[in-house]
Formats: structure tokens, C-alpha cells, sequence
């Protein structure tokens, strides 16, 4: 009778040293309320993934872009894209879209910019903004081997291939007229290069580097190139959506950085065997004995 009271004395007691003992120990770890709090339980979550800038491109124009073999898009200017995206700390995701449209696909924000060997013009600057330029170009034509044009003039009345909206087009929209039944127009500069070879066009306008690499590496297809001094100097810029004006700052910078570390030069030479003629300084000092 005593002895189960006992018990039940020492049953209670030890259940209240046991309770002191927890709550002692409780007050190390911090109140259960601040752990259920939302910056506490932040941590456990998965992190927001960073966001993959999708990157546009026609990789049809190599050696600036191309696919290869396997599928994927390489080239000068995914090069330069991938150590300007290395530069500026984001990640970018290359998408082979047509040339046709790919202006579109940014003002629908399918794409967050474009890398394409895009010469800046004034007429694009109305739609969309652009880099600094990091490319210089020109045209440049393409005729067979024993082609009797030497001039840019003599395709005035022969057929002549370009791809659809390019500069290319544009100058031969020019010196032909717009609607000119001479101007075949291509979805892609290798197909206006296959009907070259082919013999459904007499020359082929298109920008230098791609002219150049098509010739050297199609031996068989016995092409040459044609350089004419009344080709305007172009350049190239990657394109940003008007208003993205935090994008293109960041592109911009990182561009700055790729060129003043020799990364950009690296690149350049890799693909064009030496790096840039430097520009002629632009802003040399008026000399004082000129007057
Ligand atoms: N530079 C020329 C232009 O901007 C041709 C560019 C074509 N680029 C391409 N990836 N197909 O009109």
C-alpha cells in the first residue's frame, strides 16, 4: 500500500527531473515558433534555379555559327556569347532559329538576345537595341572561277543570290531595284551558295568571313571572291530586346572585359588565324604643327 505510493512518488519525481532536464536542454536550441518561421526554413528549400538566358541564332553562317556533327551550334560568335556569358557570371542556352523571324522571336521574348553575325544598322536600331560592336565586316561577292566579274557594278544585270533581309540583299536591293526578278532570295546563305555551284545564280552577296570560309573549305565547287571598294564597312552587335536595358549593360561589360584581357583576341585568332587589326585610333590628337 505504502510501497506503491512510494512508487508513485518516485514515478512523478523522476517524470519532473526528466521535464527539467528537457526543458534545460530545450533552451539551447532555439523556440520551436522561430524555427517553423519562413526566413529559419529558407535554407531547407531548393534554391531558385538560376535563370538560362536563351540565346538565338541561325547556324547557317559559319564559321560564325554552325552546327556540327553531333548536333551541336559552335562557331566564332558562340565562343565569344559563351566567354561573355563566363565574364558576366549567367547561363546561356543556344537556339538555332531561322533568320527569317529571328528578329521577332525577341520582341516576343522567346529569345533574351541574339548572337548571328547581326550587322548593326540604323533601320534595326528602330526595332531593337544593340551591343557595343565586337565584329567588323563587309560584303563581299562570290562568283565561279572563270566569273568575268571583277566589281560589284557588273551584277547589276546578272542573277545574283543573297539570303532573304540581310545586308547583302539590301545592297543588291540597291543597285538592282528592290523588285528586281534578277534577285534570288534564299532562306539561308549556304543554299544561295549551293544554286553558285549549282549555276542557277551568277554571284552570290554575302558577308566576307562567310564568303571567305565557303570558298577555302569547297575546293570542288571552284569559287572565288570578289572584293569591292564600295562596300560599306558593317559591324556586328549582339541583339537585346528595346528597353532590356540591364541585359545589354551586363553584355556590354562583359564584352569590355573580353576584349581588354585577350580573351576576345584568343577567339578571333582561332578562327581567323590573327587577331584584329586594331582600329585606327579614332581620336588622335590634332596635330599642333598643322597650322
Ligand atoms: N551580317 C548580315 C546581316 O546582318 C548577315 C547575317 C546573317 N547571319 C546569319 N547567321 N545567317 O544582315
Amino acid at each position: 500500500m505504502t510501497s506503491l505510493t512510494t512508487r508513485r512518488f518516485l514515478q512523478t519525481a523522476g517524470l519532473l527531473i526528466a521535464g527539467l532536464v528537457l526543458s534545460a536542454c530545450g533552451k539551447q536550441e532555439p523556440p520551436a515558433t522561430t524555427a517553423a518561421a519562413p526566413e529559419a526554413s529558407a535554407p531547407a528549400a531548393a534554391p531558385a534555379p538560376a535563370k538560362v538566358y536563351v540565346v538565338g541564332t541561325d547556324a547557317a553562317y559559319a564559321p560564325f555559327e554552325s552546327e556540327n556533327e553531333t548536333g551541336s551550334i559552335v562557331g566564332f560568335d558562340i565562343d565569344v556569347v559563351k566567354a561573355i556569358a563566363d565574364k558576366a557570371g549567367i547561363e546561356v542556352k543556344f537556339v538555332n532559329t531561322p533568320w527569317e523571324g529571328i528578329f521577332n522571336t525577341l520582341q516576343q521574348g522567346d529569345r533574351d538576345f541574339l548572337v548571328s553575325a547581326i550587322t548593326i544598322t540604323e533601320e534595326r536600331k528602330q526595332s531593337m537595341e544593340f551591343t557595343d560592336p565586337y565584329f567588323d565586316a563587309r560584303q563581299l561577292i562570290a562568283v565561279k572561277q572563270n566569273s568575268k566579274v571583277d566589281a560589284f557594278d557588273d551584277l547589276k544585270k546578272l542573277k545574283v543570290g543573297v539570303q532573304t533581309g540581310t545586308t547583302g540583299d539590301e545592297v543588291v536591293s540597291k543597285l538592282q531595284g528592290k523588285n528586281s526578278t534578277n534577285i534570288k532570295r534564299f532562306e539561308s546563305t549556304p543554299l544561295a551558295l549551293k544554286e553558285l555551284e549549282a549555276g542557277g545564280v551568277d554571284a552570290v552577296v554575302a558577308d566576307n568571313g562567310v564568303v571567305t570560309n565557303y570558298v577555302a573549305n569547297n575546293p570542288g565547287a571552284k569559287f572565288k571572291s570578289v572584293t569591292d571598294e564600295a562596300f560599306q564597312p558593317e559591324q556586328y552587335g549582339l541583339a537585346v530586346k528595346k528597353g532590356n536595358t540591364e541585359l545589354l549593360n551586363t553584355l556590354n561589360k562583359a564584352l569590355a572585359e573580353i576584349q581588354a584581357d585577350g580573351t576576345y583576341d584568343r577567339i578571333y585568332t582561332q578562327y581567323f588565324g590573327a587577331p584584329p587589326a586594331k582600329p585606327a585610333a579614332a581620336e588622335a590628337p590634332a596635330s599642333a604643327a598643322s597650322k
